[in-house]
């Protein structure tokens, strides 16, 4: 008896011998092939989950523009409908519907003349809705020149060279010219003036961006259409106004209600925004609404009936989580319209704070300030030779903070400058931390007796 029990003593020994305590996981398994077989979940779990640790620390991450924080009561949603799949619309009806609300809203909170009719879809994100709304541009100018007997083989497409890389990925994948125009010194953003210089009969449309990558400005979306207005009016072509809304379509409305960039424009035919963006959601949610039915040209919408019922679809994907559409619902329900305004505004409060501390160190000045989209970008005074934005930005992540350095498009690529973007949670307790460790790391730097060597394993760009 006594030999027994002391026996299974020692098996229990054994087993909390391997790593993390489980009975059997005494092997490693192989990282980049499929192992010959399962493990327990507990172990899997662990192992991920340690592994994971090694990523950035979201909160700390001022490079993305991507939402990192949701309430409780959303992650529970999530989860729960992690398995819904947003194509199965007539399997999830009420996915379906809350999706088809979430376009009305959208519709309405960006001044559509017919939210009633409220024409739209989600998206995989700002990347996908841009896609779908290029197309429609390029079949609406397509069918116009067909219509009247024009050649339709050669469109382009106008924007400032600071667009997001997604339009550049759209004119090289569909076949489109794209036509920059150029930023320079003091104008970091297209202008109406640049805008027309390249503006001809092939012109499927111009991009104006509410909310530009690369330092939060808002383009002048009315002066824009309102040249292209005269254009019309004048005898030269009719070209119809896209307006990338990634970050600012859920800023504007809440902040900025007097500016006119959307649909009370007449001449803005379609806007895309990113829902897991200042749409407070988690990745995977963007949006695409078009003014009317009409600007949607019926043929890029398909109609699938295996899954049941008459579904029309205008995606690039088929399968795709609904999961990000449910949690926007509930954002707009949870945070109303006043939730919203109050979220932006501490986030551009907290930019505007924190823009105006880091110009007072002395070293740095401002390229943006915050006041648009809660993001600003800052550069070193011409006279600090003895370290470079990139020697900052590495400096700072040794405190865990993820500022990125970069240098500006075209005509600007000897311009570097370091961006912040505020979101939802950076207050006014984490501006001041972040704060102090830049007046740190920066008299560290402003106390090297000579210029810091090049680092080899930095690339002085960043991809957008
Ligand atoms: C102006 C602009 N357009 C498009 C995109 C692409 O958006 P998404 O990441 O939602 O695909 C971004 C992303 O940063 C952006 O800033």
């Amino acid at each position: 008896m006594a030999l027994h029990s002391s026996d299974i003593r020692d098996l229990e020994r054994l087993a909390i011998a391997p790593t993390y305590a489980r009975p059997g996981m005494r092997q490693g398994i192989p990282k980049h092939e499929l192992p010959p077989e399962g493990m327990d979940p507990r172990v899997a779990y662990r192992l991920l989950h340690d592994e994971l640790m090694l990523d950035g620390n979201a909160r700390q991450n001022l490079a993305t523009f991507v939402t990192t924080y949701m309430d409780e009561e959303a992650d529970r949603l999530f989860a729960e409908s992690s398995d819904k799949n947003m194509i199965d619309k007539d399997e999830y009806p009420q996915t379906a519907a809350i999706e088809g609300r979430c376009v009305s809203i959208l519709s309405a909170l960006w001044h559509s003349p017919d939210h009633e009719t409220a024409t739209g879809t989600s998206t995989t994100g700002s990347s996908e809705a841009v896609m779908l709304a290029g197309l429609a541009l390029k079949w609406r100018w397509r069918q116009r020149r067909e219509a009247a007997g024009l050649s339709a083989d050669r469109p382009n497409l106008v924007m400032g060279i600071n667009v997001q890389v997604v339009w550049e990925k759209f004119c090289r994948y569909w076949d489109v010219e794209p036509r920059y125009a150029p930023i320079e010194e003091g104008r970091l953003q297209l202008n109406a003036e640049e805008a027309l210089k390249l503006c001809d009969e092939n012109t499927i449309g111009v991009v104006a961006i509410l909310g530009s990558t690369f330092d939060g400005s808002y383009e002048p979306v009315k002066e824009i259409a309102a040249a292209l207005d005269d254009l019309a009016t004048s005898g030269g072509p009719d070209i119809p106004v896209h307006v990338d809304g990634a970050s600012g379509g859920f800023i504007a409305p809440f902040l900025d209600p007097d500016l006119e960039w959307d649909f009370r424009v007449p001449r803005v035919h379609s806007i895309n925004a990113s829902g897991h963006k200042y749409g407070l959601v988690y990745p995977g949610v963007g949006w695409v609404i078009w003014r009317t039915p009409e600007d949607l040209p019926e043929d890029l919408v398909f109609h699938v009936n295996y899954l049941g019922g008459d579904m029309p679809t205008f995606a690039l994907n088929f399968s795709r989580p609904g999961a990000q559409v449910i949690a926007q619902y509930y954002n707009f329900i949870r945070l109303g319209f006043e939730g919203y305004r109050e979220i932006q505004q501490a986030c551009r409060d907290a930019a505007m704070y924190t823009s105006q501390q880091v110009a007072a160190m002395g070293p740095y000045e401002l390229l943006s300030d915050g006041s648009q989209l809660p993001v600003f970008l800052f550069r070193l005074k011409p006279d600090v030779s003895n370290y470079t934005v990139y020697d900052v930005s590495a400096k700072m992540r040794e405190r865990g903070w993820q500022v990125p350095a970069y240098s500006l498009p075209d005509a600007l690529t000897d311009v570097s400058g370091l961006r912040v973007v505020v979101r939802n949670g950076f207050g006014r307790d984490m501006a001041d931390l972040f704060l102090d460790d830049l007046r740190a790391a920066t008299a560290y730097l402003e106390a090297l007796p000579a210029r810091l060597p090049p680092d080899p394993s930095h690339t002085p760009s960043f991809s957008h």
